[in-house]
């Protein structure tokens, strides 16, 4: 093989290439700028260089030297990478033919594109990773391209091969310092914004900036049965806030079920995806991530269809996407918490006003009642007539039944007896006076003792038998209730079932504020509830709660 002289005006240009990678161009520019050097060097008739994208498996830009805009606009599409370009992408070595249509793995071109035989490709390479590739064609004199012009193309590659290296580490650069201003920024808003709805927007807003999707979305649960999109950036999508969707239906509800975070490459092939929603915006992908919080999972974050010709996700996309839900989990985590204080506080205050109503009640109310009872007592025997008599012995009656009234009405505001003597002397008292007056056969168990429970606990547990037991009244027409407390080793356990007509729960959320009221007050403490009943067939309340 003869050595590789090049002439003075070959090394000039080439001199000028290498210069022009140190000049501020844009890559577009630069390897607009290569190709016409590679095609003036060889005596190409048209020169084009391919970047591969970085999957590796198709042509991302493809820049052109010899064909007008008009020939490149009636061939239409670039190429994608197939025949003897997809040849050399995948093998990545130097290819030289005398005519490109004898090569088996030729294609063909498209209608409107110039007639091309000779041919030379040559890869571009950055430490052995395929960037790209240079294509010629058509040397001038039907000659062939020679080792010289390999040898020339390589120089140039290997120029091409830097600027687009240099070009992707700043794009990967910038990214990365977006991707710390938006975190950034959201860390921020954590500290300042009070409102979760627009803290959770903007959480969507930036994480589907940065991962480039169609659509983002954050859904909290409602209740135990489903979600409810509480967040959502991305043009169709915004209708979408405030629906909801069944939890054990979806493939949201599955993801938050096992905690991990979890990617679909085509959604329209995952049995497990709510078909119902995503076929409405026709997604194709999609990436689910669960948002926890000291390891609970409190909801989802969940993004669709990248903005590319590819539209799958990255690792690095699931990556920054829970980078996202988890600040997105420190606010709906930072939120409830908030929310339960302050429901805490006027639960306390509520119990503090029924206690303090009861004393009066009691003490006052009750002591005047008593006073006037005696006062009539005495009027009784002071005056004469049957019909005097008469009346006032009924005055007497009424203030005795009223005495009772008052009595009866500051024990069910806050008995003294559970202050006292704690929760399963209250419960005694309260079934056995439930059962005198509504003649439903109550049945009262513990397996507590004597021990005394905090007394946020014994207030939560005596509110909830009491309210369900108003609710046996007003609608169960049950003819027995059972009562039991039972004791695990970190939690204690009460079960109310009666066997009245039933109802079906799922259709009371509109209701009234009893259920509602024990569910809070479960979820105060941190504990479970299961409201399980069928018309027919009796309801069954189960409330757990933690002592800690
Ligand atoms: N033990 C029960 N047996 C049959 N139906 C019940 C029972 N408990 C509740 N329900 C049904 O559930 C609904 C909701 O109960 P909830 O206690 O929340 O409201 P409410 O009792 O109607 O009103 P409030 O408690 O606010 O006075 C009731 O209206 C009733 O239809
Ligand atoms: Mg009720």
């Amino acid at each position: 093989m003869e050595a590789v002289t090049p002439s003075d005006g070959r090394l000039r240009s080439l001199l000028e290439a290498s210069m022009a990678i140190t000049s501020d161009l844009s890559l577009e520019s630069l390897l607009q700028r290569l190709v016409s050097t590679a095609a003036e060097l060889t005596g190409a008739t048209y020169a084009a260089l391919g970047v591969i994208d970085p999957s590796g498996q198709q042509l991302e830009s493809f820049v052109t030297s010899g064909i007008d805009h008009e020939t490149q606009r009636a061939i239409g599409d670039l190429p994608s990478g197939r025949g003897i370009l997809g040849a050399l992408i995948d093998e990545a070595a130097p290819l030289r033919l005398h005519d490109l249509s004898d090569d088996p793995r030729s294609v063909g071109v498209p209608p409107n594109h110039p007639a091309m035989h000779t041919f030379l490709g040559v890869p571009i390479l950055v430490r052995g990773v395929a960037y790209g590739n240079f294509y010629l064609t058509e040397k001038a004199g039907e000659e062939d391209f020679t080792e010289d012009d390999q040898e020339i193309v390589s120089l140039l590659a290997a120029q091409a091969a830097i600027a687009i290296e240099n070009a992707r580490l700043y794009e990967a650069a910038t990214q990365w310092s977006q991707q710390l201003e938006s975190l950034n920024e959201i860390g921020n808003a954590l500290a300042t914004e009070t409102d979760l709805g627009r803290l959770l927007d903007l959480v969507a807003r930036r994480s589907r900036e940065l991962l480039n999707a169609r659509l983002v979305t954050v859904l909290l649960p409602v209740g135990a049965e489903e979600l409810r999109f509480v967040a959502v950036a991305g043009e169709e999508g915004a209708g979408l806030i405030g629906q909801t969707m069944p939890r054990a239906a979806s493939k949201s509800g599955r993801v938050i079920e096992r905690g991990r975070s979890e990617r679909a490459d085509s959604v329209p092939d995952d049995p497990e995806v709510d078909h119902e929603v995503m076929r409405r915006f026709g997604v194709r992908t999609g990436l689910w991530v669960p948002l926890v919080a000291r390891g609970r999972r409190i909801g989802l974050l969940a993004a669709h269809d990248k903005l590319l010709a590819d539209p799958r996700f990255t690792d690095n996309d699931l990556r920054l996407a829970e980078t996202f839900a988890s600040r997105a989990s420190v606010a709906v985590d930072l939120s409830q918490r908030i929310a339960q204080t302050a429901f805490r506080r006027v639960v306390e205050a509520q119990e503090l006003e029924r206690r303090r109503l009861a004393r009066e009640l009691h003490d006052e109310t009750g002591q005047a009642l008593t006073s006037i009872l005696l006062g009539l007592k005495s009027l009784e025997d002071a005056v004469d007539g049957e019909d005097a008599r008469g009346s006032v012995a009924s005055l007497r009656e009424l203030v005795v039944a009223t005495l009772q009234d008052v009595r009866r009405l500051a024990v069910e505001l806050r008995p003294k007896v559970l202050d006292d003597f704690g929760l399963v002397p209250a419960l005694e008292r309260l079934t056995e006076s439930f059962a005198e007056q509504t003649e439903i056969d109550v049945r009262f168990e513990s397996g507590l003792g004597d021990e005394r429970l905090p007394a946020e606990v014994e207030t939560a547990l005596y509110r909830i038998v009491q309210e369900s037991l108003t609710n046996v009244v007003k609608h169960a027409h049950a003819r027995v209730v059972s009562i039991v407390l039972a004791r695990k080793p970190d939690a204690v356990v009460l079960v109310i079932e009666d066997d009245g007509r039933g109802f079906d729960p799922a259709d009371t959320r509109e209701g009234g504020f009893g259920l509602e009221g024990i569910r809070e007050r479960v979820g105060l403490l941190e504990g479970k509830l299961q409201v399980e009943s069928r018309e027919g067939a009796g309801t069954t309340i189960v409330a757990e709660v933690r002592l800690i």
